[in-house]
């Protein structure tokens, strides 16, 4: 066995590892608490993997016997899963497509991994759109272009580096698509939540510069894509008025409406998905993260060409369409889920969270924006050099947090948090920020 001590030395003999300083133990970790075995310290875990972990750990419902002895018959085998099917598969397949999904999006893709989801939206996309207009029309494809937004962050594949632009080191010097990017008419709220910049106009601007994009690609605007809640890019929140216009301009001019819910999907807002509390439905939802098994699920829209990806064998796929072991853990995650009703505590948490923040800010200022729903919760201080020297003094309180856009601080938090732990957190918060936050 590996002494914890020698874990970072090895990696880094190998590999670039200049990820956190702890080691995580797997064992000793607990609920919202991530254990370091290199120093027996516990931290408390709203950063969950980047959104990605969603029931804490070692969740002593993980500890059915059926369900372990299942994980096990999978884990020691590697199906191909899209050709190859098994009874493990069917189950997860079934409780995700009836439970998490909503019965008005009947089509599933699954795959490894979230930026191959947004490129598997994406494909589904152009190959309706070409078939909508003429696959003799689109230059074999290469015509097609993909609306997308400023701070937008899909992954860092092929396509999705096209449409990614939060960090340039991200994507800078790989072959891109020149598609249309626009602006993210983000709302910006004051200490009481609600909004105080002119959002308004913001989403004028946006709407404006989308149309502007139909009319200079007309006919060749495959999708609009974006996250419900841009996170990487700034926890950026958009109203559900300016989805809807997404909406309609994408029905007025066939183009699909895709959603990226990879960061906020699979109930990171308290419910299943983000777009359900805006109350905007899209054409194509792209997940992965905390479903652990990435793909997406496509309304009956793409029916419209009869033998879209859907339908048409190898236009979309690969080897293992996801993996066997994920689909036994996110079955089991979805039992959890909703025997706990963990959505509406995430909910509920999150609220406390956000007023407990508001309330810090009202009293000892020093930062503001405070934003969010359920697990996603952030708040800006004054610039990026300060928010990095805040996210140290979190990590010397113990609390793991994340940061995002040019001077976010952002958390996100386990489905299973308790008021208790809020509690924790906030004063990890006015002790790591108070007189300090002020000062600099
Ligand atoms: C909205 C969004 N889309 C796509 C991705 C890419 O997912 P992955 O890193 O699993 O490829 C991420 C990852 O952070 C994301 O937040």
């Amino acid at each position: 066995m590996i002494d914890p001590k020698q874990v970072h030395s090895i990696l880094k003999t190998h590999q670039l590892a200049d990820g956190y300083p702890m080691v995580l133990d797997l064992e000793r970790s607990h609920g919202v608490w991530l254990h370091d075995s290199a120093t027996g310290k516990e931290y408390m875990d709203f950063f969950t993997c980047f959104a990605s972990w969603p029931i804490g750990y070692r969740h002593p419902l993980m500890d059915d016997q059926a369900f372990q002895q299942e994980l096990l018959l999978v884990a020691l085998n590697k199906p191909a899963n899209s050709d190859l099917y098994t009874t493990s598969m069917a189950s997860f397949v079934e409780a995700f497509a009836t439970r998490v999904t909503p019965p008005e999006f009947p089509h599933h893709f699954w795959v490894a991994g979230g930026a191959l989801a947004v490129e598997n939206a994406l494909k589904t996309a152009f190959d309706w759109k070409a078939h909508k207009v003429g696959v003799d029309q689109v230059n074999d494809g290469n015509d097609l272009v993909v609306i997308h937004f400023r701070q937008a962050f899909h992954g860092r594949s092929g396509y999705t580096m096209s449409l990614t632009n939060t960090d340039p080191t991200k994507v800078e010097l790989f072959p891109k698509f020149p598609w249309p990017r626009v602006h993210n008419p983000a709302a910006h709220f004051d200490l009481d939540g609600n909004i105080d910049n002119d959002v308004a106009a913001e989403e004028r601007r946006s709407i404006d510069e989308v149309k502007a994009a139909f009319a200079k690609y007309p006919n060749r605007v495959a999708c609009v894509i974006i996250e419900p809640m841009q996170g990487e890019g700034g926890d950026n929140h958009f109203r559900p008025e300016f989805l809807q216009a997404l909406r309609d301009l994408c029905d007025e001019h066939e183009a699909l409406l895709v959603f990226d819910e990879v960061q906020t999907g699979f109930f990171g807002s308290g419910k299943p998905w983000l777009w359900q509390v805006k109350g905007v439905a899209p054409d194509i939802v792209s997940f992965g993260k905390k479903s652990q098994v990435c793909g997406i699920y496509a309304n009956s829209r793409v029916d419209d060409v009869p033998r879209n990806v859907f339908k048409r064998p190898s236009r979309i796929n690969s080897t293992w369409g996801g993996n066997l072991v994920d689909m036994v853990r996110s079955r089991r995650f979805i039992e959890i889920i909703e025997e706990e009703k963990l959505g509406d505590n995430v909910a509920a948490q999150g609220e406390r969270f956000i007023s407990g923040l508001r309330a810090l800010a009202k009293d000892r200022g020093g930062f503001d924006n405070v934003r969010g729903i359920g697990s996603l919760i952030a708040f800006d201080v004054k610039d990026g050099a300060t928010r990095d020297q805040l996210l140290g003094r979190l990590r010397e309180q113990q609390l793991l947090a994340l940061p995002c856009g040019p001077r976010s601080v952002r958390f996100r938090m386990p489905l299973i948090v308790s008021a208790s732990e809020i509690d924790r957190a906030l004063e990890m918060v006015a002790n790591a920020s108070g007189a300090w936050l002020l000062s600099v």
